[in-house]
């Protein structure tokens, strides 16, 4: 028995108690900010609540609400502290109720200082290197009514085999490696998630396997740098090997990857991707900045030539790739001019689509330290010339697809639109098709009629 299902085991007991007591079985909400990392992580947050008798819901007037937080921008910080002000009320109304803060934003010393002073009824709140100890504080919280509070600044090791409630029966995140070891200087991730560590080959491809047999056809191999996977490990093994690997497993059709480092995607990764037809179509690629001088500053290690180089090579050797990207406007010394050479590297690559961010200052970043923080209007103005480019580049890209017969993965029923599902191409561009709920999680030959900018609508074929 692991120590996980030792606590487990007795939490059972007593949250079968507790919903005796209160007549109605205790309900258990977890609440997830930021990226596919933490929406992995929660999944395994909400595993060890339904195997601990929880009932699940999605809404947040629920016994137990975890929150499972980001840190990355300061306006991830702030939906939290949102979050947290309204769930006050609903305590008072439920004295069943607890509630628990995890996640990035809880490594940083001056949130949980916040969290004492200001939310003094949060229940329990640990960090992302002891997640794996969630039963075990659980158990504490419920046995004795006391607040836990517990982060540690660091960890070695990798915890396998925590129950996981997915999100999607047909789809999952896999976790290939944990932590960053680049310090960009703007980011906070290599403080709040540690060391980078990769997962053992053999366990990636158990978990892979196993996902499998249980009907998942959709992996997504998940870490801050995914080609730097394999360092470190006693037998050495690259990412595109790995690729390899985990698209040998039965019943896997699709692999997607998040996220790849300009500054170490081989050629050899390109080919795995190019040779592998159940290698997704799609390569999301942080450009960050096209000023060189920016990426100087940034820490990043590449510079715009030769992003665009490799970003041109993706495209000769992949046919129908997309490449997508994560663009920051407003990093300190920033200048009209550095922002003309992001938008020239945007119209180069024809990036199919980006997420465009304002430079957020973020607590013990060498960036924020920096004298020269550019001005929320000179911010303002270069976001709205670079989220124009971006916009006219996706819409470019999607259009030359119009006419096509592509493969779709059915992922959902359209809310908005009654009569319709959602499908995602191997591209990761979204389409509408007429049809129903029966058909979630199968691969349909999707003819894409309608371009509406980012997304088509479309039939099958
Ligand atoms: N400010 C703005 N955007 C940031 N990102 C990371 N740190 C910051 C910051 N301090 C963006 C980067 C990264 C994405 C996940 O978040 O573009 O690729
Ligand atoms: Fe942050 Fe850079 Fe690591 Fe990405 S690679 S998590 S941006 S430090």
């Amino acid at each position: 028995m692991t120590e996980n299902t030792y606590y487990i085991e007795k939490l059972k007991q007593l949250i079968e108690e507790k919903s005796i007591e209160a007549g109605r079985r205790l309900t258990a909400c977890t609440v997830t900010f930021g990226c596919q990392m933490n929406a992995r992580d929660s999944e395994k947050l909400t595993g060890i609540l339904r195997e601990s008798g929880f009932e699940l819901t999605e809404s947040e007037n629920a016994d137990f609400v975890i929150f499972n937080t980001c840190t990355v921008r300061d306006n991830a910080d702030q939906r939290t502290f949102g979050h947290l002000g309204r769930i006050s009320h609903l305590k008072k109304k439920n004295p069943l109720m607890k509630v628990a803060v995890c996640g990035c934003m809880m490594q940083e010393k001056g949130n949980v200082e916040k969290i004492k002073k200001s939310y003094p009824f949060v229940d329990l709140v640990f960090g992302t290197h002891n997640l794996y100890r969630f039963a075990e504080y659980l158990w504490e919280v419920y046995s004795t009514d006391q607040k836990v509070r517990e982060i540690w600044d660091k960890t070695d090791s990798i915890v396998e085999d925590l129950p996981i409630e997915r999100k999607y029966p047909f789809k999952s995140g896999i976790n290939i490696m944990f932590g960053c070891d680049n310090f960009c200087s703007y980011c906070i991730v290599p403080y709040v998630r540690g060391r980078e560590r990769s997962r053992e080959p053999g366990e990636i491809i158990r978990e892979t396997e196993a996902l499998a047999r249980d009907g998942v056809s959709e992996v997504m191999l998940l870490g801050q740098n995914v080609n730097s996977y394999g360092k470190g490990l006693e037998d050495p093994i690259s990412f595109a090997e790995l690729l390899d690997e985990v698209c040998k497993v039965d019943g896997i059709r699709r692999v997607r990857f998040m996220t790849p480092h300009p500054k170490d995607l081989s050629y050899d990764l390109i080919r795995a991707v190019r040779d592998n037809p159940k290698a997704a179509r799609h390569i999301h690629l942080p450009l960050q900045s096209g000023s060189d001088r920016i990426l100087k500053r940034m820490n990043r290690h590449y510079t715009k030539e030769r992003f665009i180089e490799l970003a041109q090579k993706i495209r000769e050797e992949i046919p129908d790739v997309s490449i997508t990207t994560d663009i920051i406007v407003g990093f300190p010394g920033e200048t009209p001019e550095d922002v003309d050479d992001t938008i020239d590297v945007i119209e180069r690559v024809g990036f199919d689509n980006a997420y465009t961010f304002i430079y957020s200052k973020r607590r013990g970043t060498p960036a924020a330290a920096m004298e020269d923080q550019v001005p929320a209007d000179v911010v303002k103005a270069g976001f709205d010339r670079v989220l124009a480019a971006v916009q006219k580049s996706a819409r470019e890209r999607a259009q030359l697809l119009q006419g096509r017969v592509m493969e779709a993965l059915v992922e959902e029923v359209n809310a908005q639109k009654e009569g319709y599902v959602t499908g995602r191409l191997s591209t990761n561009m979204v389409v509408h098709v007429p049809g129903d709920a029966s058909m979630i999680g199968s691969y349909v030959p999707v003819l894409l009629e309608e371009c509406r900018g980012f997304y088509y609508f479309g039939k099958i074929v």
